[in-house]
């Protein structure tokens, strides 16, 4: 087998990738008529220019229902495995991941799904793993979501060490599980890469301790960046206490124009003045009541982010001002973080040309083919 290092373990200092163009609306919670259309052809463009771009990942969110409000907010979505076979068939260099529900997904069936990607694109499938929160969602496929964070990640647990002995076991074994009972399972192909990338995010215990368990990076929004901070030591600590080593990303969303006063007027009016206020309480509400990936005593407090970013960290301003809010993630301790456009197509080829020269400079991302 050949043994490719999957893009995301590149030497980039610091890492990028796109996420949630599969879902329309993208990450802005807004009504303005040019906010996100999540066309096949836009995800296309967009995947195509990223991936010349030099940028390391893209990464979908899995979603079934839509949040309502006037825009119903994801209420169009691309199935993020499909979505990711397609991006790989017609890309070279980058990380495509397919984000998976655990509870909606058999693991079986995943891990050939994933390996079947990975031998596609030579080494560049990743999974995101999603142990479930959203209540109408488990509604919407006739299921009960188990109330107590301990079930879900002890489910979920299970679901992954099958998924990762499929992926390194060359004959047939018996599962003897709480949930699974599997008879002569087994998966061939296995992955071309000796390693897929896993992502997680999750802010309760369990999904922490879930992270460190098992993922090479965990998501984490960077809402103080001195409390992040002491949350990447602990997280890395914890993580060198059980052999690994798991890096921390975060979530950003970019609005780059000339000038600062451009930048901050478009963010004003599409984020405060035409807000899908209606959907952004939606999604606020529903997170209160069953995730912990925004800490509780600060999630009513993130309206104002949630409608620019779906609660990421604003990088609104000039070239300068925005490769400045990139550099203080860095220098804060994490590994990489994802972007996000009102129009990712219209807007990310002015990022690439005035920011990413901008990091360069800095250290932050080295030359495209250097980074390999
Ligand atoms: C970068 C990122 C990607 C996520 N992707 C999804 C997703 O696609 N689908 C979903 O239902 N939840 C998604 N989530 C939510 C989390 O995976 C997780 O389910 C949620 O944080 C609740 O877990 P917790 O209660 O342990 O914090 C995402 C969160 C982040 C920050």
């Amino acid at each position: 087998m050949t043994v490719r290092t999957a893009p995301v373990f590149n030497d980039n200092p610091f890492k990028l990738g796109i996420f949630s163009p599969n879902c329309s609306g993208g990450l802005a919670v807004t009504k303005v008529p040019e906010r996100w259309n999540n066309s096949w052809e836009n995800n296309l463009r967009l995947a195509q220019m990223a991936d010349e771009a030099g940028l390391e990942f893209l990464l979908p969110i899995a979603r079934w229902i839509g949040y309502g409000g006037a825009t119903n907010f994801h209420g169009s979505v691309l199935e993020t495995v499909t979505w990711a076979a397609g991006l790989l068939a017609q890309t070279k260099n980058i990380n495509v991941f397919s984000t998976i529900h655990t509870a909606f997904n058999h693991p079986v069936v995943v891990a050939k799904q994933l390996a079947t990607m990975d031998n596609m694109s030579n080494g560049r499938a990743g999974l995101n793993v999603v142990c479930g929160w959203n209540k109408p969602e488990y509604d919407a496929l006739g299921m009960t979501m188990p109330d107590d964070h301990e079930t879900r990640y002890r489910f979920g647990q299970e679901w992954f060490d099958i998924v990762r002995k499929l992926w390194t076991e060359t004959g047939p074994f018996d599962w003897d599980g709480e949930f699974y009972q599997l008879r002569d399972t087994y998966s061939l192909p296995l992955p071309k890469t000796d390693k897929v990338p896993i992502f997680n995010a999750a802010g309760s215990q369990q999904g922490r301790d879930f992270a460190v368990r098992n993922a090479d990076y965990l998501f984490t929004p960077a809402i103080d960046l001195d409390r992040s901070r002491e949350e990447i030591a602990t997280i890395k600590e914890q993580a060198a206490g059980v052999g690994r080593n798991v890096g921390l990303f975060t979530l950003s969303y970019v609005v780059c124009r000339p000038t600062r006063k451009e930048a901050e007027e478009y963010h004003h009016y599409y984020s405060q003045e035409n807000a899908d206020w209606e959907a952004v309480d939606n999604i606020i509400n529903l997170m209160f009541a069953h995730a912990e990936s925004f800490p509780k005593e600060v999630i009513r407090l993130l309206r104002d982010r949630m409608a620019g970013g779906h609660g990421g960290y604003p990088l609104v301003g000039d070239p300068d001002t925005v490769a400045d809010g990139i550099q203080r993630l860095y220098e804060t301790g994490f590994a990489g973080t994802t972007l996000a456009f009102v129009d990712y197509v219209e807007e990310f080829p002015y990022f690439r040309d005035e920011v990413l020269p901008r990091l360069e400079d800095r250290g932050l991302r080295l030359p495209v083919a250097g980074a390999a």
